[in-house]
């Protein structure tokens, strides 16, 4: 599961163990049991903590059409706000309760399903944080709902199946990487871990004769400069799944004579520096179209204007040179050369 649960599971360790700590003299007072009890909402691996309860797969898909599709995409697959939640797993790895696609580099991702190896983490995790605009606010029934909806995305519950507090411990014994997570390491150390585990990564922190400057010990390969693309020609939003070269997927002409030129401008970031009407950092395309409107060449001025940058025809303030796929390049040279028509 990702970083972000582990911080908060570290994050509510650290609550609850603050909420019985005597009160110092003088200094606030001590926590009331009630307000344990709100933040004590932590469901363990052995299910203990977890609310009494139950929902179907189909209860699931109507809330998670209503509260988590959004974000998440329909099936789980969305790589927009967040890295997908569901897909890579199949039904050979539920046997094994190791997810095969994890050991393979050409895989291009790491879904929430192929990952999670306890029950009790999803369901935990949804609980206290999703939807992310207002945590907390489903029911234990509605929990179980979406995560049973979420399990039969994958094929851990079967479309007419359940997830309740009775059957949960059986159904963690089909989660996909079950058997992945590894204890035989400091970070949580494992029975067969040696007794006195210390972090597995120790450093010590320069206190005296510091070097003054940084060394650069190593460098990414030649070999694998380039293994993901171009990343400059890359620009996401947000999530971790940077770099999949879509130009070997799709061909980049296809890409771009499915986008309208206003959403390259908004992709390629044009629109933080020019507006179509007004002058901000840039000229305003118009000014720009009017001052080239005789040329016969103008597509392929703008074209190379484009990629060498540009200097001193309109004030100070230079354009860096642009990062962009030919085919969208060309798209928005094209469309300069036309007049800038919306
Ligand atoms: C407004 C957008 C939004 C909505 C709606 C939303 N989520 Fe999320 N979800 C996120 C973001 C962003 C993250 C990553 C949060 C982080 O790592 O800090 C996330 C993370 C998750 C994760 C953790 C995955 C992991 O591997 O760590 C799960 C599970 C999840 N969401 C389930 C749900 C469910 C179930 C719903 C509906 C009840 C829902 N989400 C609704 C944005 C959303
Ligand atoms: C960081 C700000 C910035 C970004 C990003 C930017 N521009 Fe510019 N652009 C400028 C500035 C400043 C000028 C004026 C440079 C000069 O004086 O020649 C300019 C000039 C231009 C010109 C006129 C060149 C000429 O020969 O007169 C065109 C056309 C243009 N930009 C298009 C674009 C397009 C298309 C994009 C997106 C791919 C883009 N710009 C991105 C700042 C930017």
């Amino acid at each position: 599961m990702s970083s972000s649960l582990k911080a908060l599971s570290v994050a509510l360790a650290l609550v609850t163990g603050l909420a019985s700590v005597q009160a110092f003299e003088g200094i606030g007072r001590s926590a009331t049991q009630p307000e344990i009890k709100a933040w004590d909402i932590d469901v363990r691996p052995d299910f203990k903590g977890l609310p009494p309860g139950r929902g179907t797969v189909a209860q699931g898909q109507e809330l998670w059409e209503a509260k988590c599709a959004g974000c998440h995409g329909v099936f789980g697959e969305s790589n927009e706000v967040f890295s997908p939640l569901i897909g890579g797993t199949t039904k050979e790895d539920i046997k094994n309760g190791r997810v095969a696609s994890l050991r393979d580099n050409s895989f291009p991702g790491r879904t929430t399903m192929m990952k999670v190896s306890q029950l009790s983490s999803l369901w935990d995790y949804i609980n206290r944080a999703m939807p992310w605009t207002a945590p907390k606010s489903l029911k234990p029934d509605e929990v179980y709902a979406v995560t049973a909806y979420m399990l039969s995305l994958a094929d851990v519950l079967p479309a007419d199946g359940e997830l309740s507090d009775k059957n949960i411990a059986e159904v963690q014994q089909r989660l996909p990487n079950r058997n992945g997570k590894s204890t035989r390491h400091a970070l949580w150390p494992g029975a067969e871990f040696a007794a006195g585990a210390k972090p597995d990564v120790q450093g010590s922190a320069c206190v005296k004769n510091c070097a003054p400057e940084a060394k650069v010990a190593s460098y990414l390969p030649d070999f694998a400069r380039d293994a993901h693309g171009n990343l400059a020609q890359q620009q996401r939003l947000v999530g971790p799944q940077r770099g999949i070269d879509t130009q070997a997927k799709a061909p980049p002409a296809q890409a771009a004579a499915a986008k309208p030129v206003s959403a390259l401008l908004q992709q390629h970031a044009c629109m933080a520096c020019h507006q179509i009407d007004s002058k901000v950092v840039g000229p305003s395309f118009r000014e720009v179209v009017a001052k080239y409107k005789d040329r016969s060449d103008a597509r392929e001025y703008y074209a190379a204007k484009l990629k060498s940058g540009s200097a001193g025809t309109w004030g100070a303030v230079p354009m860096p040179p642009q990062a962009l796929p030919e085919a969208d390049l060309a798209a928005i040279a094209a469309w300069l050369a036309a007049g800038a028509r919306p």
